[in-house]
């Protein structure tokens, strides 16, 4: 990997449910990070996709009276339109129905296979029908026997499966842990695994003999490979590490190890485990970071469809079409399970956010802003400086603020803190509305001496508003977009669109008067 490629992945989504908030969450995490990467240049891959085997989706297509395949076919064409219609701007869409990534799963078990990582045996455990996990034996009496996602009983299954050594990682797995102490985050899931860790690990089942809609074992056509293997290589099958010629995905290679792999924290297990394990055994580089999120809960309570807060696509849709895109990706990441606890979705919150944040301090500075541009300058983008020194207005020495503002954006962008990034931009507005009041342009345009103050004030203003505004664009990239060309960046390929640098608005640029959110009252639709 070089060092300015940068890959993000989201766990790859269960065909067998429709899409909902969750997979929405994930995916606009890793495209806010993507596009953040992107707009500073680092060459980044954006991957997610579909997890199509398994007992669940032969099972499902059975009871509708189609393949699995065709319902595979019908339901992850949802979530991949899902995907353009949010605009979220993956890479690639992988598939695990996919030749591609069958022959390399089968490449990758036989290279198992001959190291002995991967053996044939007997099995006893707790499993979880509808997780298809089993579970430790001290793990399943805290859970009292019982699917801590389904709430059904654990059944005691015997089986015999091809196994990976597990066991054999466990040393190594404590000194990937200690001597990469950021290897899963936030900290609290990563003390988790660490418990787990303590219980010892174990082998793991890999195949299953019960079902057969899977990537049939390289060696042995009686068995499937268990659905978590093959879902788990889609990480690398799909920049094609498995493929022998190398002629698949050639130019993708140089993405491995992945900088962020994004999980929902009832799957950190098998990503921070099972996994790491897995890339030890056939010699590949591990992933820099596990980021594991926590849970949106939905007006206080547990989503349920019996309960009527379940938030599906239908629901996502209508907040969407009353509050805008923008609005929905900003309440969604600065508001959402991104630490240890879980977040909760409430209208009323939602409309309040909206009306706070992206009315009130976003939409009303950078409407404030523009509006005196054109009532005192006709509209024309007046000089930055005032006579010769722009710095002692209002005690603010602007270029240097916007500089650190973007140095903490840039590093928590970079370390995947995505709140603490939006945060540097969103302070930066506020400053400058505390700006406006502590200046009072609309008194120095009553006195005709102070024109050349009042235009350094605006400026200051406005070129300050275009750094945060940029910041916040790949959180919220259709007004920030829409602000960018009423401020004269017209050109999508103008650099302007990107620099983070101070000084690009040039004066004499026409710009024009904004009104970027408006203001909603609270409905019943949502
Ligand atoms: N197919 C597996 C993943 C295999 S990755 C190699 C899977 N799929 S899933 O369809 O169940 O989607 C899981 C993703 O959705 C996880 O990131 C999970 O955390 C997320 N969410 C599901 N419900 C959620 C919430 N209520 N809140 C936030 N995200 C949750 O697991």
């Amino acid at each position: 990997m070089s060092n300015d490629a940068r890959y993000i992945t989201t766990p790859i989504y269960y065909v067998n449910d429709r899409p909902h908030i969750g997979h929405v969450y994930t995916t606009t995490l890793c495209d806010v990070y993507a596009r953040a990467m992107r707009m500073q240049d680092f060459d980044l891959f954006f991957l997610t996709g579909t997890d199509e085997h398994g007992v669940k989706v032969e099972q499902s297509a059975l009871a509708k009276g189609v393949t699995p395949q065709e319902l595979a076919d019908e339901n992850s064409a949802e979530f991949r339109s899902i995907m353009e219609s949010f605009h979220l701007t993956n890479d690639d869409f992988i598939r695990t129905t996919a030749p591609s990534h069958m022959s390399q799963v089968q490449h990758f078990v036989t290279k198992l296979l001959e190291s002995g990582d991967v053996y044939l045996g007997t099995f006893e455990g707790w499993y979880d029908e509808g997780q298809e996990e089993y579970h430790t034996e001290t793990n399943a009496r805290d859970l009292d026997y019982t699917s801590p996602i389904s709430g059904k009983p654990l059944v005691r299954a015997t089986e015999q499966n091809y196994y990976f050594k597990l066991s054999k990682y466990q040393t190594a797995i404590e000194a990937l842990y200690q001597s990469n102490p950021a290897f899963v985050r936030p900290e609290s899931r990563r003390n988790e695994m660490l418990g787990r860790l303590r219980e010892g690990l174990q082998d793991v089942p890999i195949s299953r003999t019960n079902f057969s809609w899977g990537i049939p074992m390289p060696n042995d056509e009686e068995h499937v490979i268990y659905v978590w293997i093959d879902a788990l290589f889609n990480y690398i099958t799909g920049l094609g590490l498995g493929d022998v010629d190398g002629e698949w995905y050639k130019e993708r290679k140089k993405y491995w190890p992945a900088t962020y792999h994004v999980v929902g924290k009832e799957i950190l297990w098998f990503h921070s485990i099972i996994w790491p394990a897995v890339l030890m055994a056939l010699d590949l580089p591990l992933p820099k970071c596990i980021y594991a999120h926590s849970f949106w809960i939905s007006e206080g309570r547990k989503m349920s469809k019996s309960l009527g807060n379940f938030i599906d696509l239908e629901k996502i849709e209508s907040y969407v079409n009353e509050y805008g895109s923008d609005a929905w990706r900003y309440y969604l990441v600065t508001q959402g399970p991104l630490g240890a606890t879980d977040a909760d979705f409430a209208a009323e919150k939602f409309h309040d956010i909206y009306n706070a944040h992206l009315v009130n301090t976003i939409g009303n500075c950078a409407s404030r802003v523009t509006a005196m541009i054109q009532k005192y300058f006709d509209g024309a983008l007046p000089s930055e400086y005032n006579g010769d020194d722009r710095y002692t207005l209002g005690g603010v020495d602007w270029p240097s603020r916007c500089a650190d503002a973007v140095e903490r954006w840039q590093h928590s962008m970079d370390a995947f803190e995505l709140d603490k990034a939006i945060h540097a931009a969103m302070d930066l507005i506020r400053d400058v509305d505390l700006f406006i009041n502590d200046t009072a342009p609309f008194k120095l345009a009553k006195d005709e001496t102070k024109q050349g103050e009042l235009g350094a004030i605006l400026y200051q203003c406005l070129e300050t508003l275009r750094i945060a505004s940029t910041m916040l664009k790949p959180l919220l990239p259709e007004k920030m977009e829409a602000f960018h060309q009423a401020i004269g960046i017209t050109n999508k390929s103008d650099a302007g669109c990107n620099t983070l640098d101070w000084g690009y608005l040039k004066s004499g640029t026409a710009i024009q008067k904004v009104a970027l959110y408006p203001r909603i009252e609270m409905s019943a639709a949502t």
